[in-house]
């Protein structure tokens, strides 16, 4: 029977602050297949995420289907922002959220995760931010633009740049992206659209680059929409699902557990052959050119109607 196992294999997922996002849902199917699972969650929200997981707030979404937890090697504290640590400015050093934390730059983490586990097999990027995504591109700031791309592309060169050499050849990454990157979605703005067409460009180059110098490959998945907690902080997630249900060719809700299950099909040895390559995970509407569910659509065609009539 052809299964994915990945007993063995360890596996950096860096973006998980709770159960409802794509980074756990990713994490689980790992899991699932055996993999262990090591976390990077960004640095402000590290202490609610590891009170909560204690506390038993996500024992449900923690099951298995063998009947076991999840369970995770070690949790990191990660600012995807920060290359190293004379790149943090002083005011986010004596932040309240980040006093007390130390060691969170993506070099320092790295660092950490060999010094911790050794080498990794899986480098999981499920992050982004956009400080002014509420904000059309026309009206975004330099400053909104530039941070958009760097916590939400550049952060993946950056922690390919640092964990590449740390990782297991025939290791595999993978992204997660936004059909906003390719046309246009009002309301995805603030560079955010910008930032995901980045990271989709770069996984192409990246799997060029990776792929000769360590063996790596390099995937991105596009996503369709979930109700998480990033998502929701956007303000117009619940249209975009409902949207997506009335005009993409699969009319059925979309679980965060069929892109874990995409995400654990390519970092498995059954996606050995695929690199550089975006995967549309959503219920196929990057293939729809129309919006069925348009009003002028349905004018339109009743007026069609009518003709026909008479
Ligand atoms: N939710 C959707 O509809 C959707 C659709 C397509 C793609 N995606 C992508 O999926 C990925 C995961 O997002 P999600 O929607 O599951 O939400 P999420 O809230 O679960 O994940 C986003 C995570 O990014 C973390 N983060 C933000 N800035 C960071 C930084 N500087 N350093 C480290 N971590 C940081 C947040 O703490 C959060 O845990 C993102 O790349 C997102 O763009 C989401």
């Amino acid at each position: 029977m052809l299964s994915i196992n990945l007993k063995g294999k360890k596996a950096f997922i860096a973006g998980i602050g709770d159960d409802q996002g794509y980074g756990w849902a990713i994490a689980k199917a790992l899991a699932e297949a055996g993999a262990e699972i090591i976390i990077g969650t960004w640095t402000p929200i590290l202490k609610i995420f590891t009170q909560s997981w204690s506390m038993g707030k996500f024992d449900e979404s923690r099951k298995l289907s063998n009947g076991k937890m999840m369970e995770y090697l070690k949790v990191y504290a990660l600012d995807a922002a920060f290359d190293k640590p004379e790149d943090v400015p002083q005011e986010i050093r004596e932040n309240k959220r980040y006093q007390d934390a130390a060691g969170y730059t993506i070099c320092e983490v790295a660092a950490a995760v060999e010094r911790d586990f050794g080498k990794i097999d899986i480098l999981v990027h499920a992050l982004a931010n956009g400080p002014e995504v509420k904000k059309p591109l026309l009206e975004t700031s330099r400053n909104g633009y530039l941070a958009a791309l760097s916590a939400s592309s550049y952060s993946f060169v950056s922690l390919l740049q640092q964990f590449g050499p740390r990782m297991s050849s025939n290791g595999s990454c993978i992204s997660l992206t936004y059909l906003a990157s390719e046309k246009a979605v009002p309301g995805y703005g603030g560079g955010m659209s910008s930032a995901k067409a980045a990271l989709e460009s770069d996984t192409r180059t990246l799997a060029f680059e990776a792929g000769r110098k360590w063996g790596i490959r390099i995937n991105t998945i596009s996503a369709g929409p979930l109700r998480s907690r990033a998502a929701r902080a956007i303000g117009f997630i619940d249209s975009m699902i409902e949207y997506s249900k009335a005009n993409a060719p699969l009319i059925k809700d979309m679980s965060a557990e069929e892109v874990g299950n995409a995400g654990a099909f390519l970092c498995s040895p059954l996606a050995s052959a695929i690199t550089g390559v975006t995967l549309y995970v959503d219920n196929g509407m990057h293939a729809m050119g129309l919006a069925i569910d348009s009003q002028a659509l349905q004018r339109s065609q009743e007026a069609e109607l009518a003709d026909v009539k008479g």
